[in-house]
């Protein structure tokens, strides 16, 4: 459970790394999402072989109820395994860690599961003792780039053509990641399971 929710009101979402029986939903989620994606062989890579990097899953994980709203958007049965909802990769680089995707579901966008994503993402990171978050944004990544400058990534550069359909990169940052930064963080954190919660009680 975590701390801010109220313990007869668990957080009902759960962020777990990757595993590769997890892959086929991932790769739907990708394929909605993203329009290069990454090979299904690219996540088995990352899974099996990966020393440097993480990816994780987010995934409800409350019994159905016929009366919350996921359930309702799930048409999920009691016993039924729970969909991947979102998922997300890290690589580990000397002092800084760096987000090698994000994606959400088409269908469970905009409930704030994107924020918590990208935010426990960069909590595990701070475990690695890194100093610094970076990652690429396609240029007219609105959404996307919206969301990092909401958590307080900078721009640092663009990398001109640098999707292979010539589309130019935005070079982003978050840190230095000292004490009063993760403070901040997770009190964005903590507000953000709150919306979520918002979504479960509708
Ligand atoms: C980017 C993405 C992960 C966001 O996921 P999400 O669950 O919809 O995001 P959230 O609901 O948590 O919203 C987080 C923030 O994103 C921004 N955002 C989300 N939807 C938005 C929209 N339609 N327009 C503008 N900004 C938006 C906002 O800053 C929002 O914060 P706010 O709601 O407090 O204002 C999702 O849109 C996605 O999977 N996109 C396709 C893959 C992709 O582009 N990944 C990024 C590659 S760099």
């Amino acid at each position: 459970m975590n701390a801010s929710t109220h313990p007869s009101e668990p957080f009902p979402f759960l962020f777990r790394p990757m595993r590769e029986e997890d892959i086929a939903e991932v790769m739907e989620i990708e394929r909605h999402s993203f329009s290069h994606p990454w090979p299904e062989s690219a996540y088995r890579h990352e899974i099996r072989y990966g020393t440097d990097s993480l990816f994780y899953v987010l995934q409800p994980y409350r019994e159905p109820s016929p009366t919350t709203w996921w359930d309702r958007l799930l048409r999920r049965r009691p016993g039924e395994r729970s969909p991947i909802v979102g998922y997300v990769g890290i690589r580990f680089l000397p002092g800084e860690a760096h987000i090698t995707t994000i994606a959400v579901h088409p269908e469970w966008r905009g409930r704030g599961l994107g924020k918590y994503i990208l935010l426990m993402a960069i909590q595990r990171a701070m475990q690695h003792r890194v100093r610094f978050v970076t990652l690429e944004v396609r240029a007219s990544n609105r959404v996307a780039q919206q969301l990092y400058t909401d958590l307080g990534f900078r721009v640092t550069g663009v990398q001109r053509g640098y999707y292979r359909d010539g589309e130019d990169a935005w070079l982003m940052q978050l840190g230095p990641l000292d004490g009063a930064e993760m403070e901040r963080l997770e009190e964005i954190r903590r507000a953000t399971e709150a919306r979520v919660l918002t979504y479960e009680r509708r």
